[in-house]
């Protein structure tokens, strides 16, 4: 007897009938980045179809989401001044936090999540307050616990430290109850490798270190335990959602997650990925939006529910067509 597989495969029906993994808006957080200005909207030349807003015309994107039927959005900001502690990241007026207030003012029911970094906002571009040309953690936790207040007192739903820094997520939680923000939840870039594949991110964000490279702080990529231990820290430390970042080329890294932690796990499918498919889709090498959606349905697959993407709106549509 040959078992034969291919009867579920025969027709579009009985192949929707029993599909394991099914990707819905509901699954995807839009990242935008907002800009200091006024009446801006330039698109990112390192990630077409992305785009600069400033806090005046974030209403046509907020407008697309909830067309698309988005539910959440990540926001990073690109403030105009720069320095040693960036102080421009937890000002009450910082891009940021006018940034959130106005996307809450625009709508009340969308999930805003704010990620939680120095490196757009100090001068040398590192996700720390340096000490000579080191990375001070203990030092940079005081910052990180400033910039998380003052985005949840903006009104942010939702914080995500990206900074890899030991002890932040307990730093942040600390500091978010002390004042009243009890509701206000983490979402950890808990295995955040050290990646070539931010590369356009640190176009658009102008966020590249001045010196050296983010390898004392993000993880080496060749490592999958110590990424477990890193999720165990942060849980421990009242994470209550773990990112694995970037997603394509750690698969196995999210599996590993799902397979061993309760919590909800997010995926950040970042700038390169997204980049390269765009660069060969407009070569003419592939179908873009076959290549996407099959890339966002393998992280689903792998064990994230949560995928954060550029490809956020587009695979919306691409959704509703089929
Ligand atoms: C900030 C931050 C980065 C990304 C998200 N938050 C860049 C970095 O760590 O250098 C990357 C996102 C992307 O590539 O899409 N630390």
């Amino acid at each position: 007897m040959i078992n034969r597989r291919r009867r579920l495969r025969a027709s579009t029906a009985i192949r929707d009938l029993v599909r394991e993994t099914i990707l819905t808006p509901k699954d995807f957080i839009l990242p935008i980045f907002v800009v200091e200005g006024e009446n801006i909207k330039e698109e990112i030349s390192s990630m077409p179809g992305n785009y600069h807003y400033s806090v005046d015309r974030l209403y046509e994107i907020i407008d697309e989401i909830e067309k698309a039927g988005i539910r959440g959005i990540i926001l990073f900001g690109l403030p105009d001044t720069k320095d040693e502690v960036g102080t421009s990241a937890w000002t009450d007026d910082g891009i940021v936090q006018r940034g959130v207030r106005k996307i809450k003012e625009l709508n009340k029911e969308l999930l805003v999540i704010t990620d939680i970094c120095m490196c757009q906002f100090t001068s040398h571009g590192h996700c720390g307050i340096m000490d000579g040309c080191v990375i001070d953690n203990d030092a940079t936790l005081h910052y990180l616990e400033k910039i998380a207040l003052s985005h949840a007192k903006a009104g942010a739903d939702m914080v995500a430290p990206s900074d890899m820094m030991d002890g932040r997520v307990g730093a942040i939680r600390n500091i978010l109850d002390e004042n009243n923000f009890k509701n206000v939840s983490i979402m950890s870039y808990s295995a955040k490798y050290s990646s070539a594949f931010y590369g356009p991110f640190r176009e658009a964000a102008h966020s590249a270190p001045q010196s050296g490279d983010r390898k004392t702080y993000q993880m080496d990529p060749a490592n999958i335990r110590e990424a477990m231990c890193e999720i165990e820290d942060d849980i421990k430390e009242g994470a209550d959602i773990v990112m694995v970042k970037p997603a394509i080329s750690y698969l196995d890294v999210i599996r590993w997650a799902r397979d061993r932690f309760d919590v909800p796990i997010a995926a950040y499918s970042v700038s390169g990925e997204f980049a390269m498919v765009k660069a060969a889709a407009e070569k003419g090498l592939i179908n873009e939006k076959n290549i996407a959606m099959e890339m966002l349905t393998s992280i689903k697959r792998a064990g994230a529910h949560i995928i954060i993407t550029y490809y956020a709106i587009d695979a919306c549509r691409w959704l509703k067509e089929d």
